[in-house]
């Protein structure tokens, strides 16, 4: 491992390492804002970051609250420095909405803080397999009052406009007035991104005696949002409280005030409904209330017996077991749970970048989604994978006009986006990505692969294929220097740092996959479907010709290889740079990203992220063992990771290749990226592509599984340091478990008809449910 990983790794644990839990034992002002994303909540609709319910008098260094709608934007006009024609007008930035979850507590006028009186005990913990985020506090006032403070919070699994609190106190040592104070907080802005300090303006606000709401609505985008909120109390509570309320123009407060009894401990339950709507004629609130009155029937303890069973089933499909180290089973529980909370699944939404948990990257989406989330659901939970797919469907109209913005035909996806359009303001970062085009149709194609789901590809996967291919048939060209093949120039690979070259090797093959399996899947479902594929060609003007003319192009595609090196040139001008590893570079000036003008990057062979080295990943049985180990023994050494997207693709194919101890050490920078804070970035959010890619090193790199052509491989091995892992994936309907020990793997069919694969170079087949195989590796 280099010395410069080594050492953002070699640091002090911030968490037990616990099976099933995240803990904090003791409140640190300085781990605060690392924790708020920890510690965030979220259902795929919305995310609340982990921020302490009562107020926390820190500075933005320190503490950055958000509650946030996936697919909920402010649009800016872009600023440029300088103008060129044809440039996106507006960004999209996620918008930190009403703060419902703010609670302060009051013993008499005295207010519970923690950086005041004397914090006793303190514990937050992270209940992976319940979903539900515990805190308990033993607290003295300056006046030697003591108070137990227990808080759980969840954002419901199962009913996903529903988020709430349970917050009980009991006085510990006195008898005497305690006030619980509850709000919606609606003034509220972002902490970054936004020029415009307050995007949101308040409709209308109302407070009863135990519910209320809040209206807000987006100045620019005009998403009218509901946050309507309902107080359960317990008998006890009830008896001994007066509730005062006040409603102002952007809050609203219910006062609790208690006679409260030593020794007597108090419950306020604060279930919240949220819904949201951009049509100017509707109104959220009727929804919101709906969701908050049917969840208040249930109660907070039905709410957490839910979300447990909502987890359980989770867990029964996604759980991967690690023997033999504590801190990689947490790993991957904690991150699979991130996984889960960041992923809108209603086909309107996608996967941010950071997920739900924190305003970075402005809440876009980008080729994270389908490279490294998608196979993630694909081989787990394939009805989540389906919905990301159809947002892209959903959003081809919008890419179709970004096509037609760049004079190119079909549909061309933006690199960022909330809502299908080009959100970046900076082209050669975006944009010049075209390669987002394939890894869109290879997502396509490996769901297909493994679900087998027609359906979905009559109805919309073939229809993203062609689009996404025809794209690649007016971007590219017969270049006469090049033999006469079909070149792509001025594009940019997955390694960022080299934008604007021609002939990206990972564009060019991954294109031609894109052309190929259009062709492909157009030709099966005009044999098997012919009505839908007359109805569709017909509404995209596609014609035989066309067809043609993809079949004859993707033969011609130029795939790039150097004779002299026996290497696959990251593209044509990559050999031709100044030479550098990056062994030679200062610690102090890396990641280059932040300390080096572009164009200094951009003249040196020095990688962003995983790029050749990705292509042999996804494409890897068009290249044999020997040139992957020479482009791994090229690329390697002159590769930052300044990408958390980068390691785990090394892990994979390292581990593919041989390298054993280069294998584990990428799996561990990425493994535990946000737990450890690898990057001191984690308080901006989790980091939901690495996650996805922690999943891919253990399935695809130790366990080498793959699927080419529709058939599976298992080339599995264990990393050294472990006993055994576990994990399951399903297959065309049928769940596999494998369990891999010290020299054997035992594969069993837990449900589904029949399953096939190879181990090695062995046909495996397995015919009924229960029945396994025990095999050697
Ligand atoms: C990476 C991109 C990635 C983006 C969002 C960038 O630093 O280079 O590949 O899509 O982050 O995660």
């Amino acid at each position: 491992m280099r010395a410069y990983h080594a050492k953002k790794m070699n640091k002090e644990a911030n968490y037990l390492y616990q099976a099933w839990k995240i803990t904090e034992n003791e409140f640190l002002v300085d781990s605060n804002h690392q924790n708020e994303a920890i510690f965030s909540l979220g259902n795929g609709y919305m995310g609340l970051r982990g921020t302490l319910e009562e107020d926390y008098p820190g500075s933005e260094e320190t503490t950055t609250p958000g509650f946030y709608i996936n697919g909920v934007y402010a649009a800016e006009e872009i600023i440029y420095g300088e103008k060129a024609p044809n440039l996106p007008q507006k960004g999209q930035t996620i918008v930190n909405l009403a703060d419902w979850s703010e609670i302060n507590l009051y013993i008499n006028e005295e207010k519970f803080n923690l950086l005041k009186g004397k914090i006793l005990d303190y514990q937050r913990e992270l209940n992976l397999k319940k979903g539900i985020l515990n805190r308990e506090i033993i607290w003295e006032d300056r006046q030697g009052r003591k108070l137990k403070i227990k808080i759980s919070r969840l954002i419901s699994l199962s009913r996903e406009h529903i988020g709430a609190i349970r917050y009980q106190v009991k006085p510990l040592n006195f008898s005497g007035k305690l006030s619980i104070n509850s709000a919606v907080n609606g003034d509220v802005s972002n902490h970054h991104h936004l020029r415009e300090k307050k995007p949101l303006k308040v409709l209308a606000t109302k407070v009863e005696t135990k519910t209320g709401y809040l209206l807000h609505q987006l100045k620019t985008t005009k998403f009218k949002i509901a946050y309507v909120v309902e107080h359960l109390m317990d008998e006890q509570t009830k008896a001994r409280s007066e509730i005062k309320k006040r409603a102002s123009n952007n809050r609203v407060d219910w006062i609790f005030e208690i006679k409260a009894a030593e020794g007597q401990l108090y419950t306020i339950d604060k279930i919240v409904g949220v819904n949201h709507c951009q049509k100017k004629a509707k109104n959220p609130l009727s929804a919101a209330r709906a969701s908050v009155a049917r969840a208040s029937i249930n109660g907070f303890e039905n709410l957490v017996a839910e979300q447990t069973k909502f987890m359980s089933g989770y867990w029964q499909d996604v759980d991967v077991k690690i023997n033999g180290d504590d801190s990689l089973q947490q790993a991957f529980r904690f991150n699979a749970f991130h996984i889960l909370q960041a992923t809108g699944k209603d086909g309107q939404t996608s996967v941010a970048a950071k997920g739900i948990s924190g305003e970075h990257y402005e809440g876009h989406y980008f080729w994270d989604t389908e490279s490294y989330v998608l196979p993630f659901y694909a081989f787990q939970r394939p009805e989540v994978a389906r919905n990301l797919l159809l947002f892209r469907y959903n959003t081809l109209d919008q890419a179709r006009k970004n096509a037609d913005r760049m004079k190119l035909d079909g549909a061309l996806f933006p690199w960022r986006t909330i809502n299908g359009q080009e959100a970046s303001g900076f082209f050669m970062g975006s944009t010049v990505q075209y390669h987002i085009n394939a890894d869109i149709a290879y997502a396509v194609n490996l769901y297909y692969q493994v679900s087998r789901d027609q359906d979905f590809m009559e109805n919309y996967g073939l229809e993203i294929l062609i689009e996404t291919a025809r794209m690649w048939i007016s971007l590219g060209s017969y270049i006469p220097m090049r033999d006469n093949q079909f070149c792509f120039n001025v594009v940019c690979g997955p390694d960022e740092y080299k934008p604007g070259v021609n002939n990206n090797a990972y564009t060019n093959y991954m294109a031609k996959f894109n052309l190929d399996t259009a062709v492909k899947m157009a030709q099966l479902i005009k044999a098997k479907a012919p009505e839908k594929y007359e109805s569709l060609i017909k509404s995209i003007n596609f014609s035989e010709n066309e067809l043609k003319n993809m079949k004859e192009i993707k033969e011609d595609i130029y795939l790039p290889y150097s004779k002299e090196l026996e290497i696959t040139p990251q593209d044509d001008s990559f050999l031709y740079k100044d030479p550098i590893e990056i062994d030679s570079i200062s610690e102090a000036e890396l990641p280059l990203v932040k300390n080096w003008h572009p164009l200094i990057i951009w003249r040196y062979q020095v990688i962003k992220q995983a790029d050749v080295i990705l292509l042999m990943l996804q494409l890897g049985n068009k290249f044999s063992r020997e040139l992957k180990i020479r482009n791994y023994d090229y690329y390697e050494p002159k590769t930052t990771h300044d990408s958390s997207l980068s390691p785990a693709i090394y892990s994979i194919i390292a581990a593919e290749i041989g390298y054993k101890n280069q294998a584990y050490n990428y799996f561990m920078q990425t493994a535990r990226l946000d737990l450890d804070d690898y990057n001191e970035n984690a308080y901006q959010g989790v980091h939901t592509a690495c996650m996805g890619g922690t999943w891919l090193a253990l399935v695809q790199g130790f366990a080498g599984m793959r699927m080419f052509n529709n058939k599976l491989y298992f080339h599995p091995h264990l990393p050294d340091k472990w006993d055994s892992y576990q994990f399951r994936i399903y297959f065309k309907g049928s769940q596999l478990e494998v369990t891999v020990s010290q020299d054997k793997v035992k594969y069993l069919l837990i449900s589904g008809q029949k399953i096939e694969f190879k181990h090695y170079d062995q046909i495996v087949i397995l015919e009924k449910n229960n029945l396994s195989q025990e095999l050697k590796i």
